[in-house]
Formats: structure tokens, C-alpha cells, sequence
């Protein structure tokens, strides 16, 4: 696995040592709100599924959040979607964008997809803005998809981006 590097941030591969981080990220409310279960979501980054990889976000020297990608290995329907989380203390301030940017390049350009996905909340505002500004488009809505932690079953919102709609990143 490779080492990618944004304007501001830097991805590299999730290790062991990455535990106890990764849990405080995937523990922070605002994160678990929208994940799962901080325990069983930690296993799946940790040891992710054969078409899955996992990256730490690191910003000025601190691992802030985490974000992975999982690639459909079908010829006829190839894609990749994008999973991503940041600690709340590190809101605001470009990481989110900058990461799924930098990830989305290497995706395209060196992993050759011509077509990338995201499955936020539907409710989930604040992502949805990221993903729109980055040039992510909604498709449509995926009634009742995921299971909220609250144990009710809620509708999620497909984006995707094709190749030529990658937006840069504008910092203010
Ligand atoms: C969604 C998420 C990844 C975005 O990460 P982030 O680092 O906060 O994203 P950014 O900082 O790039 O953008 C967030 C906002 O800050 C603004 N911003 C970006 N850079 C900025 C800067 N330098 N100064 C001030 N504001 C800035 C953006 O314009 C954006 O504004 P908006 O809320 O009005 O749209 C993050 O909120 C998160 O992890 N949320 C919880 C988990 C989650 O929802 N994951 C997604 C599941 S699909």
C-alpha cells in the first residue's frame, strides 16, 4: 500500500499502533453518530475486507481520522466508493475535503477508475456538502439502508463522481 500525499494532509496505510487513535476517532460522537459501533467498525479498518484498504489522515503531525476505500473487482461494473471520518477537534479546517481529494486522484489516476461513490445519511448535511463541493453528484436516495445507532433503519444518499468532475481544492 501506498503513502498519498494532498496539499495539507497525508494518508498512509492503517497499522497496529493506529488502535488506540482510530478508536478515539471512531468514539467521538459526532463520528459514531454516523458510523457504527466504535468496537466493530475499529476491526473492519484494522483488518478490512480483501477489496477494502484503510489510511490514517494525518495533519500536522496528528493522526485526525481515518478514510478507506473499497473497490468493486466486477470488470463490468468497476468502481470504487469512499468511507471517511474526522475527529471533531479537526472540523472546519479542510482535512475532510483535502483527504477524499487526494484519495479520489490516486483512485483515478493510478488506480484507473473512471467512477468513484459515497453513501452518506441521507440527513447527514454537513458530508453531503463536502461531497457535492469535491463534484460528487446525487444519484438517488437508498431507502432505509443503514442502521442508525439508535437501532431504526435510515434512507442513505448515493453520489457518485465521474472521472472529468473531480473539483480541486479551494481553501479559504
Ligand atoms: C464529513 C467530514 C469528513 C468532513 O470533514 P471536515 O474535515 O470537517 O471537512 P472540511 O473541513 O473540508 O469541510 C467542512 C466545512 O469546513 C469548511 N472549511 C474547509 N476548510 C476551511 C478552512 N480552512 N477554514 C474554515 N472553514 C473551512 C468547508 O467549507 C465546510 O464548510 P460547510 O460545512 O459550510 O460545507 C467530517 O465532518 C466527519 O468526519 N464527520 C463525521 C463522520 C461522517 O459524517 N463521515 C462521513 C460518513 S459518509
Amino acid at each position: 500500500m501506498v503513502e498519498l500525499h494532498g496539499s495539507y494532509v497525508r494518508l498512509r496505510p492503517v497499522a497496529a499502533r493506529d488502535a488506540t487513535r482510530l478508536r478515539e476517532v471512531l468514539a467521538d460522537p459526532t463520528v459514531a453518530r454516523w458510523w457504527g459501533d466504535p468496537d466493530e467498525e475499529l476491526a473492519g479498518v484494522l483488518e478490512p475486507d480483501e477489496d477494502t484498504a484503510s489510511f490514517v489522515i494525518e495533519y500536522a503531525d496528528n493522526v485526525v481520522g481515518l478514510i478507506q476505500y473499497s473497490e468493486e473487482p466486477t470488470p463490468g461494473y468497476r468502481h470504487a466508493g469512499i468511507d471517511i471520518a474526522v475527529h471533531s477537534d479537526w472540523h472546519g479546517r479542510g482535512v475532510g475535503t483535502d483527504a477524499i481529494h487526494t484519495l479520489a486522484r490516486y483512485l483515478l489516476d493510478v488506480r484507473g477508475h473512471h467512477r468513484l461513490t459515497i453513501d452518506p445519511a441521507a440527513d447527514n448535511a454537513s458530508a453531503i456538502r463536502v461531497y457535492k463541493r469535491l463534484g460528487f453528484r446525487p444519484v438517488g436516495l437508498l431507502r432505509q439502508y443503514e442502521r442508525a445507532p439508535e437501532g431504526h433503519w435510515r434512507d442513505g444518499l448515493l453520489l457518485d463522481l465521474l472521472a472529468t468532475e473531480l473539483r480541486p481544492v479551494a481553501r479559504s
